[in-house]
């Protein structure tokens, strides 16, 4: 299959663009490299630096390499930013989104696998989230991939181009070749591990007081190699004739910040300095998800559901890679 991978040289871009060359299938990657490393892609792949709201530059590569399907990870991902900035959330990860969708439907290419998240859903009101679970966003960024799943179903039904959305949990871990390397960098296991490696001098813990057993935030952990996994099967979905839908993928069990803290100080034999700081804007108590529709539709199951298996992936990276992809 032919492959457009938009924001391949992302995090979980990276390891998709990996997981798609390792099957044998053909990729082309673009990225505009704002958040994105050029070293997280093998020189060898075909490789274009440019914004997905080149709509151009997209139908010369359509036809350039006879793209039959395209899996879109470019967006910006920073909650906080998006509250600051909104324009700059609904100019890329909308408008360019929406543009990027019509270059490709006016050049037939009608497979698209979409990177939504469980910001679309905003303030859970139970637990554990189905797909079914109202969508309601707290901020920019869940607001601008609620609605690109919103133009998916309109465009499935006017154009017959058909989509998976994919709703990420919280995606951590790597594989020994591609990792996760922001800067800014607001997750939290990285932050764990810059602080057990002394990058910083402690991690900061948003909020004691929230209503779970610890007092801080639950969250759903899910190995970005499972998230790759899951995007290879949505494409074999949508080649088979799969009809359009949303997914989540989680693994089904829940972290506190103390957890994670409490692990990654087993796993790298480090102290971990950690103080308690002020609640985040916008910081669910819990999110978990439920992911039977990925096994009914897509078969598929997460490989590395421990979180322990997750955290020592990423701090093996991290040890392999200490400047991340700077070196
Ligand atoms: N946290 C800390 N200290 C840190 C970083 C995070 O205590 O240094 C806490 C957060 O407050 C939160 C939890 O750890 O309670 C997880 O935070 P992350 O930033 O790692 O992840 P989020 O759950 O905030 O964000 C993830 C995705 C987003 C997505 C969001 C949906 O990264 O893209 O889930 O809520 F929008």
């Amino acid at each position: 299959m032919n492959v457009l991978i938009t924001g391949g040289a992302g995090y979980i871009g990276s390891v998709t663009v990996e997981l798609l060359r390792q099957r044998g299938e053909r990729i082309v990657v673009l990225d505009n490299l704002s958040n994105g490393h050029r070293e997280a892609v093998n020189i060898d792949l075909p490789f274009y630096t440019g914004n997905v709201g080149n709509a151009n530059l997209i139908k010369q590569i359509v036809i350039d390499h006879g793209i039959e399907a395209c899996v879109h990870f470019a967006a910006y991902a920073y909650v906080g930013e998006s509250v600051t900035d909104p324009a700059k959330y609904f100019e890329n990860n909308l408008t360019q989104t929406i543009t990027l969708l019509n270059a490709l439907r006016e050049s037939g290419v009608d497979q698209f696998v979409f990177s939504s998240s469980c910001a679309t859903y905003g303030e859970p009101i139970r637990i554990p989230i189905d797909e079914t679970h109202p969508q309601w966003p707290v901020n920019p960024y869940g607001w601008s991939k609620f609605m690109i799943e919103r133009v998916l179903e309109a465009y499935q039904t006017a154009y017959d181009l058909r989509s998976v959305s994919l709703r990420y949990f919280n995606a951590a871990g790597a594989t020994t070749v591609h990792g996760e390397y922001h800067d800014p960098e607001t997750h939290l296991i990285p932050n764990v591990l810059r602080a057990a490696n002394g990058e910083l001098e402690y991690v900061s813990v948003f909020g004691n007081d929230y209503p779970t057993p610890d007092g801080t935030c639950i969250r759903d952990y899910i190995h970005v190699s499972d998230l790759a996994d899951a995007h290879v099967r949505s494409l074999d979905h949508l080649a088979g004739g799969g009809m359009s839908t949303e997914i989540n993928l989680g693994n089904g069990s829940g972290f506190s910040v103390l957890d994670v803290i409490n692990t990654a100080r087993s796993i790298t034999g480090n102290q971990i300095r950690s103080t308690i700081e002020d609640r985040r804007g916008g910081d669910p108590p819990q999110l978990i998800a439920d992911s039977k529709r990925a096994y009914e539709v897509l078969g598929w199951k997460p490989g590395f559901p421990e979180l322990e298996v997750i955290i020592r992936s990423a701090w093996d990276w991290k040890l392999a890679h200490p400047a991340g992809y700077r070196e």
